[in-house]
């Protein structure tokens, strides 16, 4: 993080989703054609003196009994047992991460197996991505999973609720902020991504994180946060008057993106493809903009040329789970979209966005001053179930006169 000082450890999301498992140092290598081990693990071994500076180790034999593995030795020995579990196998998925030392000893493995193949006839010929192989699994949600992020959800819809109670005029972004992450801390959770505390046209910064302004009477304040609870996560944004009224300008845009975001939500159905939900929200922002006239032209044409990009220029949702943007393949080799599947959970949250330096390209209309500054998205979680979508999130207000009450 800087001199002497390291980030705080975050296990691989592919490798805790197989194996539980969160300290740095470990390979598991899963081997179902070996006569021996089919599921074998290699941890850092109990090492006292590193131990008492750097924190506990479980160690080769408690990671045995504790993890459920075939076998477990000391990640020192990889480099000697690899060729063993490697040899028979038909077929070598593995992912090349961020180690270089781990992808350069996997490639001198298999390298040497192949210069042999010839003779022995076995051994796998190419390697394939274990994070495209595992994905199909992680894009649709166990019961266990869903349990943890419903958690995450309601730590996150508790902090939401309380931001909405503190903000006001004369405070400042980073209260608010504080007073979430405390929530979340509290709860046994950390933020999920650095929380977004926008007011006024901070909002229409997409990422901003500084969150050092004090708010002003007739700010809106948007804020998307959300809690990671044991490596699960919610994703959550609001946005609301911190005065208590929406302004005319205000009220008519949140109006819009709310109506925008509730026909994605429809549109999150099991068979749907994957852009369904995105055409939704965007063919209603850009018939909304349209009639306010921001934006001048034929509906299907300002699609087509992305002209509504100008205020609304980021997706509609991506999948969540272990990560904040969860794995999922979106697409099929022919360009077409995957669909929606009973299990996936997606996060729904289309915004508009007037710059304060709005300029129009060639061709659409200057934007009146009073619509410049507001930025506007709200964000919920969705569970796709087979009788449709399921809003995890329904524990933060998002109607107009909810949030103004
Ligand atoms: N907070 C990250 C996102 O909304 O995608
Ligand atoms: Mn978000
Ligand atoms: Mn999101």
């Amino acid at each position: 993080m800087h001199h002497d000082v390291d980030h705080v450890f975050r296990q691989d999301s592919d490798f805790y989703y197989l194996t539980g498992f969160d300290e740095p140092g470990a390979v598991l290598i899963l081997a179902p054609h070996h006569e021996e081990h089919r599921v074998i693990l290699f941890v850092r071994p109990k090492d006292k003196e590193k131990e008492t500076w750097s924190g506990r180790r479980l160690g080769v034999d408690a990671a045995k009994a504790r993890l459920g593995v075939d076998a477990v030795f000391p990640i020192q020995e990889l480099d000697a047992k690899l060729d063993d579990y490697l040899k028979a196998a038909d077929r070598l998925y593995y992912h090349f991460g961020p180690n270089q030392s781990l992808n350069a000893t996997l490639l001198k493995h298999w390298q040497k197996l192949l210069a042999t193949y010839a003779k022995r006839g076995t051994g796998p010929v190419a390697i394939e991505d274990a994070h495209l192989l595992l994905q199909p699994w992680r894009r649709v949600k166990q019961p266990e999973e869903l349990t943890l992020i419903r958690e995450a959800i309601a730590i996150s819809v508790k902090a939401h609720n309380h931001a909405r109670e503190i903000a006001r005029p004369g405070r400042y972004e980073y209260e608010v902020q504080a007073e979430m992450e405390h929530l979340f801390r509290l709860a046994g959770g950390s933020p999920a991504y650095p929380s977004i505390v926008a007011a006024g046209d901070n909002a229409c910064i997409l990422h901003y994180v500084e969150n050092q302004r004090q708010m002003q009477a007739g700010d809106l304040l948007l804020i998307d946060a959300g809690c990671c609870y044991q490596y699960y996560n919610a994703d959550i944004t609001r946005t609301f008057p911190v005065g208590g009224r929406f302004s005319a300008e205000q009220r008519i845009l949140y109006e819009l993106v709310l109506e925008a975001q509730l026909k994605a939500i429809a549109a999150v159905q099991p068979g749907n493809p994957f852009n369904t939900f995105h055409d939704a929200a965007t063919r209603t922002i850009t018939t909304g903009l349209v009639d306010l006239g921001l934006l001048v032209g034929d509906i299907d044409t300002l699609i087509e040329e992305k002209k509504h990009k100008a205020f609304f220029m980021h997706g509609t949702g991506h999948f969540l789970g272990l990560d904040v943007h969860d794995s999922g393949i979106l697409r099929n080799p022919d360009k077409t979209w995957k669909p929606f599947q009973v299990g996936n959970v997606v996060t729904v949250e289309p915004g508009i966005y007037i710059s304060p330096d709005y300029e129009p390209v060639e061709g659409q209309p200057q934007v009146p001053d009073r619509w410049k500054g507001i930025g506007i998205r709200i964000e919920d979680d969705v569970l796709i179930t087979i009788a449709g979508p399921e809003v995890l999130t329904a524990g933060v207000p998002k109607a107009l006169t909810d949030l103004e009450d």
